[in-house]
């Protein structure tokens, strides 16, 4: 069994665990029927496009939901406390912290990750293609969330000089340092962004 294995395994482990104790905890709930947090409620969301329906205890972010619920593990944990930026995703075309909403907060709107920001006809998107040619990660640890929040900044405006990225893309730390190569990116799938 190799490592994908073995947590996928973990992963679908993870989701019958919740869906066990959800059983136990609806035995545990309040006999006048009050709100139970820890009893697991159906979540509809939709996901690039795709829609999703599953069981968690509804105090889960969307942050853990993507990653261990949904496999859909492009979006990273840094801080789960929004200090770093790694879990930027998009909702209905606003960047948002992953880590900071709860799924059950993001039903009824358009979801965004990582994985569903590229064009199906299999071209890169312009942020990602510009994160590539001026070589704007090193771990790539933070590079999705920083994708992410980019593309947000162009889309508000908010990329007009290098100032101007630096300042608005302040939410999204680097560890590895890359932020020169990083605004460089940005200015670069700004105009790319403008063309398309
Ligand atoms: S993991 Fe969400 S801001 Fe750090
Ligand atoms: S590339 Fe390593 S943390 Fe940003």
């Amino acid at each position: 069994m190799n490592r994908r294995n073995f947590l996928t395994g973990a992963a679908t482990g993870a989701t019958a665990a919740v869906a066990l104790s959800g059983a136990s905890a609806q035995e545990r709930a309040p006999s006048d029927g009050g709100p139970d947090a820890q009893t697991p409620r159906i979540v509809t969301l939709r996901i690039n496009g795709q829609p999703y329906e599953l069981a968690i205890d509804q105090r889960t972010s969307l942050l853990d939901t993507l990653r261990d619920h949904l496999r859909l593990t492009g979006t990273k944990k840094g801080c789960d406390h929004g200090q770093c930026g790694a879990c930027t995703v998009h909702i209905d075309g606003q960047r948002q912290l992953s880590c900071m909403t709860f799924a059950v907060m993001a039903e009824g709107h358009e979801i965004t990750t990582i994985e569903g920001l590229a064009p199906a006809t299999g071209d890169l998107h312009p942020m990602q293609q510009a994160f590539i040619d001026n070589d704007a990660f090193q771990c790539g640890y933070c590079t999705p969330g920083q994708i992410m929040s980019a593309v947000g900044c162009v889309k508000e405006g908010h990329a007009g000089s290098e100032p101007e990225i630096r300042e608005y893309m302040s939410g999204n730390l680097c560890r590895c340092a890359a932020y020169p190569n990083i605004v460089a990116a940005v200015v670069q799938a700004r105009d790319a962004m403008k063309e398309g």
